[in-house]
């Protein structure tokens, strides 16, 4: 077997018509052993949503978008090998959590790469793609929240310089478990 290494991905932002490989790709992170702790969304949820909640999603967060993007990897054999999306956070709106948002800023979510992709440096040349695009659109800084208990995410965000900014909320899923912010400020 071929091992990769990260210079082997093209890492591009998604187009609004390839919502059908996002629906895949989605799919089978839905379907990662530890889904129930790294994405809020679930498999039984997603894969019975009609073709219209995957077109806007890749509308929404498709080239030509201004308040979101997907970034995905894609192997030479044009496997789609692992995604992050760039959500773009208003200063002076609600979060998700109805928690005011500061400052424009960028947040990271449906961070993903498949298991057989893992540990080859692909998931920096994403978070490469994706932090740049969010200074691009002037966010101060990025978050994302990770599960208390995924190590190994935590980890991966620590090596790209992320760190715990101190806020932890509620994981929505299950209200004893929680999530921590981590948060990357712009290298002055
Ligand atoms: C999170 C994810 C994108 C990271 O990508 P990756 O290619 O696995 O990341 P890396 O291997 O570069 O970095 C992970 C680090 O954690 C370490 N690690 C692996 N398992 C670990 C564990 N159980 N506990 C702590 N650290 C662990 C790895 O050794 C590596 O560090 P190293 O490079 O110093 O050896 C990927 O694992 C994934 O898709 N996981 C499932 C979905 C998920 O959890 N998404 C995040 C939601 S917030």
């Amino acid at each position: 077997m071929t091992v990769l290494t990260r210079n082997d991905y093209a890492v591009r932002a998604i187009r609004p018509d390839e919502w059908e490989r996002v629906k895949e790709l989605r799919l089978d992170a839905l379907r990662d052993p530890i889904a129930h702790l790294a994405f809020l969304e679930t498999y039984e949820n997603a894969v019975a949503q009609p073709d219209s909640f995957w077109q806007e999603r890749a509308v929404r967060s498709g080239v030509g978008s201004t308040t979101a993007r997907q970034f995905i990897a894609e192997a030479p054999d044009g496997t789609w090998a692992g995604s992050v999306t760039l959500l773009i956070e208003e200063g002076g709106s609600e979060d998700w959590a109805g928690f005011p948002v500061e400052r424009r800023q960028g947040h990271m979510v449906g961070v993903f790469v498949r298991p057989e992709h893992r540990g080859n440096g692909l998931i920096e040349a994403l978070f490469e793609a994706g932090v740049a695009w969010a200074w691009e659109r002037e966010a101060e800084r990025v978050r994302l929240f990770v599960h208390r208990e995924n190590a190994r995410a935590q980890a991966a965000y620590r090596k790209l310089g992320f760190e715990p900014s101190g806020r932890v909320v509620t994981f929505s899923k299950d209200e004893a478990e929680t999530e921590l912010e981590f948060v990357l400020e712009p290298q002055p």
